[in-house]
This record gives structure tokens, sequence and C-alpha cells, in this order.
């Protein structure tokens, strides 16, 4: 399933990343793209106080990986740095796990990640406006299904005005 959001600023970023963050499961794995300030690290700030993370949560692109405590555990990843998993991680342990996972930079290990996953991609419209693009098969078309409609009664004329 594909679908795409306008998000009109920092403020509906956080409604949005609030309403993923309570569809989480064990397991859940969601795979962000998009530039350097789209707002991969900001999303998951939010989504990650909306699981119940308590810590402040901000970018693990020195660390690789951080991970956060909480009834379900949330370990964000940025693999910006990475050039496939290598011999020298234990990711995958993580990826395939029962905690939520979040990795920044996913295209990066691509050939690690399971078929089933949720992607947003993240485009940049101007200083506060962005593009969403959200993919996801199997277990995440219902949560998808969810976010649209949460989407569309946000902004009743989404199918209208789609992008602008
Ligand atoms: N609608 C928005 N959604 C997310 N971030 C936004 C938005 N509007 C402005 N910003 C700003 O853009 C920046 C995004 O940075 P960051 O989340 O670190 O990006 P990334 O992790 O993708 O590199 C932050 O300074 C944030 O305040
Ligand atoms: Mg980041």
């Amino acid at each position: 399933m594909y679908k795409e959001i306008v998000i009109k600023d920092l403020n509906h970023m956080k409604d949005f990343a609030k309403k993923v963050g309570k569809e989480v499961f064990p397991g859940f794995l969601l795979c962000l793209e998009g530039d350097l300030g789209a707002g991969k690290t900001t999303f998951t700030k939010y989504f990650g106080k909306s699981m119940g993370i308590d810590d402040n949560i901000n970018s693990p692109t020195f660390t690789i990986m951080k991970v956060y405590e909480g009834e379900l555990n949330l370990n964000h990843m940025d693999v910006y740095r990475l050039n496939g998993i290598g011999a020298d991680y234990d990711l995958e342990e993580y990826i395939y796990s029962e905690d939520v996972c979040v990795i920044e930079w996913y295209k990066n290990i691509i050939d690690s990640l399971p078929e089933e996953k949720m992607i947003f991609e993240i485009e940049i419209l101007d200083e506060n406006k962005r593009l969403v693009k959200i993919e996801g098969a199997g277990k995440y078309e219902e949560i998808i299904k969810k976010i649209s409609n949460w989407f569309c009664n946000e902004t009743p004329l989404c199918s209208f005005i789609w992008r602008f």
C-alpha cells in the first residue's frame, strides 16, 4: 500500500508522529529516508514520546544506534555512515527482535532488512512543509489506512487538494 500526505508544519508532524507511535507492536519496523534536515530525527522524537519513552531522543548518527527502554524498547538507528551491515555490527539482532526499530537512512542496509516493514520517505517542500510518502505491506496496511483516515479528518479537503 502506498499513500502520500502533506505535513504543513512542525506541529502537524508532531501530531502525525504521535498517531503512528500509538500503533506500535512488538517487532514494529519503521524505515526513514529523506535528505539531511528532512525531519527523520524530529519525527522519531515525537514518535518515541508517544510510545511512552520518557528519555529525550536525539540523533544517533555518531553511535549508529541508541536503545531506549520502555514498555516496548525503541532501537533508534542512523546508518548514514554504514555501507551494508558488515561483520562488525550486531544490528540484525536488534532489527529482528521484539523491540520497535526506527532506522534513518535504511537504504544503506536494505539487504539486511525484512520484506515486511513500513517506509516513510520525507521530502522537503519548503522550510516547514513536508511530503511524506508512506509505504508498507502485510500487517502495516491497516496502520497506513488508519493514518490516512486520520490525515483526511485533519484535512477535510485532502482528497481534492492532495499536494498543495
Ligand atoms: N514539518 C516539519 N517536520 C519536521 N521537521 C521540521 C518541520 N518543519 C521544520 N522542521 C525542522 O527541520 C529540522 C529537521 O531536522 P532533523 O529531524 O534532524 O532531520 P533529519 O533527521 O532528517 O536529518 C528540525 O530543525 C526541525 O525543527
Ligand atoms: Mg537524523
